[in-house]
């Protein structure tokens, strides 16, 4: 079943990503495509509606990213958000300019006043707070338009020309600063667009096992788990469609966390699929035994996984179908930057040209991350996998700093399982985004009973973040951090002290290593 469609066309602004999921929370499905993407392409897409993204430019600036005329003429309904706002006023006959004075300009919370008549803000407050972050104005409003909102500052926050389906906001319905905001997108979908919801998690499961068992046909699919949210409901979606067909290679390293490589083999115990569970652990602490530093660590265990997977689907024997488990954020981004390596990341999901096969399959490729989860939940895989927090790919070796052994590693296993039952207990866990514990190299002096004690320090990190990039610690209560402390030190032997990470990313990064 084709899926009513709206194309967030991206201007080049930072919130992107999030308008298009807020546009797939309201059961619609969008896509993200390039200002430059030509009509014709974006017409053959069939969308009931375009929304226009904010951007870093103004609008009359040379070289600014235009919309093409044309767009205006299709007869089809179009939300600008911030600079997408201005183009519509830019093309349309108004006249943008930049704020001459502070007073024009916004950045913020803003308290706005909607006019409740307007489709945009039908049975919303008339007031509430909204996101603002532009430099531009519109000094002219375009023929055919009214002005649906206003500030203390600017006369023309919304605008919109009803007859033809053409809203404009100024700020940022898309963030959460924004009262009412996603209920705005939910009004401009349906009561603007027509949409009916027909996206659901349910339906796309359907769909996605249907398409998957038309192009597998009887050959034979490989997949490459880690035990990660994507790699584990990509597995999940194929093994639905082509059961047997499949083989799932899950190497374990021995760096995974208490439990890890057990919870994955069993949760996958339902499908009647090849599972290969290749015990590598001893041969991993090989490579990395005496081993310090961390891109050599990184390296060693990236190549050391592919011989191991390798050597494994050589067994397989032929092959003709690699899933991979990128996600659309993955699409979305990739081809954009060239920033500095930081770290080498290895994505077990990224395995490529060693083994010989036609085609590669990734049935999440135009998911969010929140709808892989919502998908794995369809497909019954359990909680601890659906919600499992992002886990690097070189496991505990980047959070064992120096040398790495088997002791140390069960140590911080050990550790790393008791905050994590403590940040559960306390409930805390929807609330940070990534919590790990680190095991430094550092020893140091303590008391226990009437003993001396010369021991390792346990070093405890959260950081609360939507994006990975940057990040800020969390603010966990000193009575959670405190249970944590007081039970690691007495469950745990060989940590006599535990030190809370309090630097935000930049300049530090999430990972220790
Ligand atoms: P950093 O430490 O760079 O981490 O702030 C950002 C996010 O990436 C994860 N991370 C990795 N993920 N392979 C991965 O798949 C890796 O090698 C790797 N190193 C870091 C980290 O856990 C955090 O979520």
């Amino acid at each position: 079943m084709a899926h009513q469609m709206v194309i967030v066309l991206d201007f080049g602004g930072q919130y992107n990503q999030l308008i298009a999921r807020r546009v797939r929370e309201c059961g619609v499905y969008c896509e993200v495509k390039p200002y430059t993407a030509p009509l014709e392409d974006l017409k053959a897409m069939n969308p009931i509606g375009f929304i226009f993204t904010g951007g870093p430019n103004s609008v009359y600036a040379p070289g600014a990213p235009q919309a093409d005329p044309e767009i205006f003429k299709l007869g089809m309904p179009v939300l600008g958000i911030c600079y997408g706002c201005q183009l519509l006023a830019h093309h349309l006959g108004g006249r943008v300019t930049a704020a001459v004075d502070d007073s024009a300009r916004e950045y913020g919370k803003t308290e706005t006043f909607f006019d409740t008549d307007c489709k945009l803000f039908k049975g919303l407050p008339a007031q509430g707070v909204s996101w603002m972050s532009h430099g531009d104005y519109m000094e002219k409003v375009p023929e055919g338009f009214r002005l649906y909102a206003h500030s203390a500052a600017c006369p023309n926050v919304a605008i919109a020309d009803e007859a033809r389906g053409f809203y404009g906001v100024q700020f940022h319905p898309e963030v959460n600063h924004t009262e009412h905001g996603t209920d705005m997108i939910r009004n401009f979908l349906y009561e603007v667009c027509g949409a009916s919801g027909d996206w659901t998690m349910g339906d796309y499961k359907e769909t996605a096992i249907r398409q998957i068992r038309e192009k597998v046909g009887g050959g034979r699919v490989l997949l490459a788990l880690s035990g990660g949210v994507d790699s584990s409901v990509a597995a999940a979606l194929v093994a639905e469609a082509v059961g047997s067909q499949l083989t799932c290679v899950f190497v374990d390293h021995g760096l995974m966390r208490l439990n890890e490589g057990d919870e994955v083999e069993n949760a996958f115990r339902k499908w009647n699929i090849n599972f290969v569970r290749a015990n590598a652990e001893a041969r991993f602490l090989a490579k990395l035994s005496g081993v310090t530093e961390p891109e050599r660590k990184r390296k060693i265990i990236g190549e050391e996984f592919i011989r191991v997977f390798e050597e494994e689907a050589k067994k397989i024997g032929r092959v003709d179908y690699l899933v991979q488990g990128t996600i659309y954020p993955d699409v979305i981004e990739s081809g954009a930057g060239d920033a500095a390596v930081i770290k080498s990341h290895h994505n077990v999901g990224g395995l490529p040209d060693y083994v010989d096969f036609k085609e590669i399959i990734e049935p999440l490729r135009l998911l969010f991350k929140d709808e892989v989860r919502a998908l794995g939940r369809e497909l019954e895989l359990p909680d601890y996998l659906v919600m499992r927090q992002p886990f690097p790919g070189p496991g505990l070796a980047i959070r064992c700093i120096g040398d790495i052994t088997k002791e140390k590693l069960d140590t911080l296993r050990q550790a790393d399982y008791i905050f994590r039952e403590e940040v559960a207990n306390a409930g805390l866990e929807r609330s940070m985004d990534q919590y790990f514990a680190v095991l430094t190299n550092m020893r140091s002096v303590g008391v226990m009973g009437d003993s001396r004690t010369y021991d390792y320090t346990l070093a405890l990190r959260s950081v609360t973040t939507s994006d990975f990039m940057t990040a800020d610690w969390t603010r966990i209560p000193y009575e959670v951090l405190d249970r944590v402390s007081v039970r690691i030190v007495n469950e745990v032997p060989h940590i006599n002290r535990i030190v809370y990470d309090i630097t935000s990313k930049p300049p530090a990064t999430i990972e220790w290593e």
